[in-house]
C-alpha cells in the first residue's frame, strides 16, 4: 500500500521540422508545430516510486544523486501529476540514459517522455499517449514527440489540452540517421534561453513561423508519398532556417562551432562523391545529424571516416514509441548500464 511503482522506456527524437520558440513559457506552448523522427539507438529508462516513507522527491541520473536544481525540475514535473490525481506522496525517480556519452545528444526528449509514462503507470492513470504528451510537454517540448515511434508531429494546438503529439508514419521505409558527434561538452546556451532570445530579438523570427508551417505541410505530403529526397531537402532547409534566426538575434549567437562547419563540409563532400542522398540538420548544440537511407548508411559512414574519427560517428534506425517496462527489465537495464560504464 505504501509504494507505487512505474517503469518506462522512451527513445530520443530528432526534429526534421524544428520546434523553435514558445508562445506561452509556463505551459510550453510552441509558436509552431514540429515533426520528428524517433531514434532506436538512444533511449532513457526511468523508474518512479511514490513512497510514504519519503519526505522529499529524489532524483538519480545514471546512479548519481542530482543537484537541487535538477531535483526541482523533476519535482515540479511530478507536481503536474500530483495536482491531476490528488496523490500526496513524494517520489524517488531513477533514470538511466542509454545515449552513448560520445553522442552528445540532448536527452531531455527521451527523459521527460519516459518520466511521464513511468509516473502515469505508477499512479495507474488511464491516459492515451496523446494525452500523456501534454504532460511530457511541460517538462520539455521535444519530449511530446518521444511518446511515439517513427515520424511524429507535435501539433501546436490552441491551448494546453490540445498541444500534443501524434504519430504520422512508422518510418519503416529505408530511413536511417547518422550522428556526427563533434563536441560532446555541455550545451553553452540552453534551448530554452536560445529560443526565447530569438523570439524576442530576431527580425527574421516572424518569417520562421510562417515558413515552418509551410515546411510542415510539405514534409507531411512528402512522407505520405514516401518521397525520401523531398523529406531530406525540407529537413535540411528547415534546420538551416532555424539557425539563421539565431544569427539574426540581437546580440547574435550560434550553436555552431568550427567543428560543426567541418562536419557539414564533410557531409557535402561525401554526398557529392558518392552521389547519395544525405541531408543535415542541427539542434541547440554543435553536433550534426544526417538523414539518409538506411541502406546507404554503411557507405556514408565509411566515407565520413575520412573526415571524422570513427567514435564520432554513430548510427540509428527509426525507433518505436515509449513503453512500460517490468521490474525484471529494469534490473537488466541496470546491469547493461553498469557494463556499458565499465567499458567506457
Ligand atoms: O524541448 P527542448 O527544450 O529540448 O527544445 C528542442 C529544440 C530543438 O531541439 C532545437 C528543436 C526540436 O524540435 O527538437
Amino acid at each position: 500500500m505504501s509504494k507505487k511503482v512505474g517503469i518506462a522506456r522512451a527513445h530520443t527524437n530528432i526534429a526534421l521540422i524544428k520546434y523553435w520558440g514558445k508562445r506561452d513559457k509556463d505551459l510550453f506552448l510552441p509558436m509552431n508545430s514540429s515533426l520528428s523522427l524517433t531514434l532506436d539507438a538512444f533511449y532513457t529508462d526511468t523508474k518512479v516510486v511514490f513512497d510514504d516513507a519519503l519526505t522529499a522527491d529524489a532524483f538519480f541520473l545514471n546512479g548519481q544523486k542530482q543537484s537541487e536544481k535538477e531535483n526541482k525540475k523533476i519535482s515540479q514535473f511530478l507536481n503536474l501529476f500530483r495536482e491531476y490525481t490528488g496523490e500526496r506522496r513524494f517520489a524517488c525517480v531513477e533514470s538511466l540514459n542509454f545515449v552513448p556519452t560520445a553522442a552528445g545528444l540532448a536527452s531531455s526528449a527521451s527523459a521527460f517522455a519516459a518520466l511521464a509514462l513511468a509516473t502515469a503507470t505508477a499512479l495507474d492513470l488511464d491516459l492515451s499517449r496523446e494525452e500523456l504528451s501534454t504532460f511530457a510537454r511541460q517538462g520539455s517540448g521535444s519530449s511530446t514527440r518521444s511518446l511515439f515511434g517513427g515520424f511524429v508531429e507535435w501539433d501546436m494546438g490552441t491551448g494546453t489540452a490540445d498541444s500534443m503529439a501524434h504519430p504520422i508514419d512508422d518510418a519503416d521505409w529505408d530511413i536511417g540517421m547518422i550522428v556526427l558527434a563533434v563536441d560532446t561538452g555541455k550545451k553553452k546556451i540552453a534551448s530554452r534561453e536560445g529560443m526565447e532570445h530569438t523570439v524576442q530579438t530576431s527580425p527574421f523570427y516572424p518569417m520562421w513561423v510562417e515558413t515552418a508551417a509551410r515546411d510542415l505541410q510539405d514534409i507531411k505530403d512528402a512522407i505520405a508519398q514516401r518521397d525520401f529526397e523531398r523529406v531530406g531537402q525540407l529537413t535540411e532547409h528547415n534546420g538551416m532556417k532555424m539557425h539563421a534566426t539565431t544569427l539574426s538575434a540581437n546580440p547574435p549567437f550560434t550553436y555552431w562551432t568550427a567543428d560543426s562547419l567541418r562536419a557539414q563540409e564533410a557531409v557535402r563532400q561525401v554526398r557529392m562523391d558518392l552521389n547519395l542522398p544525405a541531408y543535415m540538420t542541427m539542434d541547440a548544440g554543435p553536433n550534426v545529424k544526417v538523414l539518409c537511407r538506411a541502406s546507404d548508411m554503411d557507405y556514408l559512414v565509411a566515407a565520413l571516416k575520412e573526415y571524422l574519427q570513427a567514435e564520432q560517428i554513430l548510427t540509428s534506425l527509426p525507433g518505436c514509441g515509449a513503453y512500460v517496462l517490468l521490474e525484471t527489465d529494469w534490473q537488466e537495464s541496470e546491469r547493461s548500464f553498469s557494463r556499458g560504464v565499465e567499458h567506457d
